[in-house]
């Protein structure tokens, strides 16, 4: 069972003050963030870089809003995740499956979801690459097909979409150069639009752009990554995000942050079996990485944006005006 966390992110430029952080669902974010900007989803995979999220958090964005999301469940993980109480937005992966059992996985999902106030991400097409214990090679990775989008969404009655739009997980996306699939972002959100359903967010997985500069620091520090690892091109996030790709999955960018911070430590201090060292180190690096990407993606700057329309939003429910 996978039960790997997102905290989808958006947060002030960098001030100091008191940590009030604010969870949102991922639907909340995207009304403010569709067509405009993208929302950073960062996966947590261990309690390290939770509490390096956290203070990041704390000590750099401290009214960010963050919604708490389970990346790529089963029904049984979404099931668990709904009922604890502690998750806002649930992905339901049954992209594997025939479209018919897709849909119908995925619409008992949104309902028990729904009835909670839980939002429900779900896949259409499927992305290539490594992603927990789930392979797809490149034989079996397929688009979005544009054509079947509306169709799963009016029966499903899911809040976003993750597309395939030519990305992959993990650090070998690309051979050489590539672009994303602009042409099919741009008729997922046509053929929504003639269909006379509201705008539908879509979610993008495999956004890591894997820069070179870290593989060949940890590969100076002792790492054997292929140096010919290619990731997504960042300045492609916002072009996006203005078309309708309103979350964007971030993970091996993570990670190499960790592996080199870690290594470079360990190869410096060879004496050193302490690992609270790195992790201080960890903790400021991974704060600079998200302010990076938050930047890249045009969320920074937008927290009051959202905090008005969750908080009008809110207050429109209290009188049950919405
Ligand atoms: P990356 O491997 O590109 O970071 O993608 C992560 C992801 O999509 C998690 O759902």
């Amino acid at each position: 069972m996978n039960l790997e966390v997102d905290l989808a992110l958006v947060c002030h430029p960098r001030v100091r003050s008191t940590f009030t952080p604010m969870i949102v669902t991922t639907a909340q974010l995207y009304k403010v963030a569709y067509g405009k900007f993208a929302v950073g989803a960062y996966n947590i995979n261990n309690m390290e870089q939770l509490e390096a999220m956290i203070r990041t958090a704390e000590e750099m964005f401290p009214d960010a809003i963050f919604a708490v999301h389970l990346d790529h469940g089963d029904e049984e993980a979404c099931y668990d995740c709904i009922d604890s109480g502690f998750y806002s937005s649930v992905m339901i992966d049954a992209s594997h499956e025939p479209f018919e059992k897709n849909v119908a996985i995925t619409k008992r999902v949104v309902d028990r979801a729904h009835a909670k106030g839980v939002s429900v991400e779900a896949e259409l097409g499927m992305l290539g690459g490594v992603e927990e214990d789930i392979k797809v090679d490149e034989g079996h990775a397929c688009l979005t097909n544009p054509e079947e989008v509306v169709e799963f969404i009016k029966q499903t009655n899911c809040d976003s979409l993750a597309a395939a739009i030519g990305t992959s997980h993990g650090a070998y996306k690309f051979k050489g150069q590539q672009s994303l699939h602009f042409d099919v972002i741009e008729k997922i959100r046509d053929n929504v639009k003639k269909a006379g359903l509201p705008p539908t967010p879509i979610v993008m997985h495999g956004s890591s752009s894997v820069p070179k500069s870290e593989v060949e620091r940890i590969n100076a520090a002792g790492g054997k990554l292929d140096p010919s690892a290619r990731g997504v091109n960042e300045e492609e996030y916002l072009p996006a995000a203005k078309l309708g790709v309103t979350k964007v999955n971030i993970d091996t960018d993570g990670r190499l942050v960790w592996t080199r911070v870690h290594r470079e430590y360990f190869r410096d201090h060879p004496e050193e079996f302490d690992f609270r060292g790195p992790g201080k180190i960890f903790v400021k690096e991974y704060a600079d990485f998200i302010a990076h990407k938050n930047e890249k993606l045009g969320s920074t700057g937008q927290l009051d944006v959202v905090r008005a329309s969750v908080r009008k939003r809110q207050s429109a429910e209290a009188f049950q005006l919405v």
